[in-house]
């Protein structure tokens, strides 16, 4: 595979400084060397920055840095869409707002290439809210119903081709605020919270709905979120949520998805290197890329996390 990564040090989505480091984290532990060594092509396109910040406004006061948000979404939708033709982009995060550009991006080219798109959010939140339903005003906790075609994005572009909510099935989740569960209610949105993994495992859905993106000849972007996994194996996140995944789980999940040979792009986010251990969540990233990417347990090297 050619993968293409993609910088994306998008800082303002949320309220704790940290994420735009997060591309410089990946790419000193050692991400395209990691790839590299599994046998695939790797080239890295650098970081994006946003141009043209407008002077948008929308009626939520709560909402902060909206027209460098509506930027950041342009900017990384046409390098998600350009990159798509050329292999696997891996979008280095940055926030999860960053998903508002690579979704748009990604749902361009599907378009484009007339195959329906697919998506699997690993996840401690839906991320479901709309610019007007927004408490917090962060808007990492917004591209999930952006994607999904909801009204209330003003005075974002309209998002190119929204997705079914059939075709998304979200892992992981167990922190949803009022707003959002009441906007997930009428969709298809498959939602394996924690509570349905603790009862019937992480396999069974996700070869579930593996087997639905195979059977469409779907394209799969995949959206990791560091809160995915649980915050004593994962500390560099400004949104920890307790009862995450584990570590077995998350490579679990790597592993599947390296099997099915479905996975067209993937974003990495919410990493946030200011509040990490002597880059052991960075690390644990990278080490679950490479599961995706094809490392299998036998040839996983010993490696500390501390
Ligand atoms: N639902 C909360 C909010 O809107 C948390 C969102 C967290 N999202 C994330 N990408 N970490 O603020
Ligand atoms: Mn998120
Ligand atoms: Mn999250
Ligand atoms: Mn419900």
């Amino acid at each position: 595979t050619h993968c293409i990564l993609i910088g994306a040090p998008v800082d303002e989505g949320q309220r704790r400084p940290g994420c735009l480091m997060g591309p410089a984290a990946y790419r000193t532990a050692g991400l395209a060397g990691t790839l590299a060594a599994l046998g695939h092509g790797v080239e890295d396109r650098g970081d994006v920055q946003p141009h043209g910040i407008g002077t948008e406004t929308c009626g939520n006061p709560a909402v902060h840095h909206l027209p460098e948000m509506i930027a950041w979404t342009r900017a990384l939708a046409e390098a998600a869409r350009t990159a798509m033709p050329d292999g696997l982009p891996i979008i280095m995060g940055g926030d999860h707002s960053l998903a508002l550009g690579t979704l748009s991006g990604v749902a361009s080219h599907a378009a484009e290439a007339g195959r329906p798109l697919f998506v699997i959010w690993l996840d401690a939140h839906s991320d479901f809210h709309t610019v007007e339903t927004t408490t917090s005003g962060n808007l990492h906790g917004t591209p999930m119903a952006y994607a999904s075609g909801l009204p209330g994005f003003a005075p974002f572009p309209p998002f190119p081709a929204p997705i079914p909510g059939e075709n998304i099935c979200m892992f992981g989740i167990r922190s949803v605020d009022p707003a959002e569960h009441a906007a997930m209610e009428p969709t298809e949105i498959t939602v394996n919270d924690m509570r349905a993994l603790d009862e019937h495992g992480i396999v069974a859905p996700l070869r579930a709905f593996l087997d639905r993106v195979r059977a469409a000849d779907g394209l799969l972007h995949v959206s990791l979120d560091v809160d995915f996994l649980d915050p004593s194996i994962a500390p560099a996140v400004g949104t920890t949520v307790p009862g995450g995944t584990t570590f077995r789980e998350a490579h679990l999940v790597m592993e599947l998805l390296h099997e099915s040979g479905l996975v067209t792009s993937l974003d990495l986010v919410e990493l946030n290197p200011f509040l990490d251990e002597r880059g052991r969540t960075a690390k644990l990233m990278v080490d679950l890329v490479a599961s995706l990417m094809g490392r299998k347990v036998f040839d996983r090297p010993t490696r500390s996390y501390g």
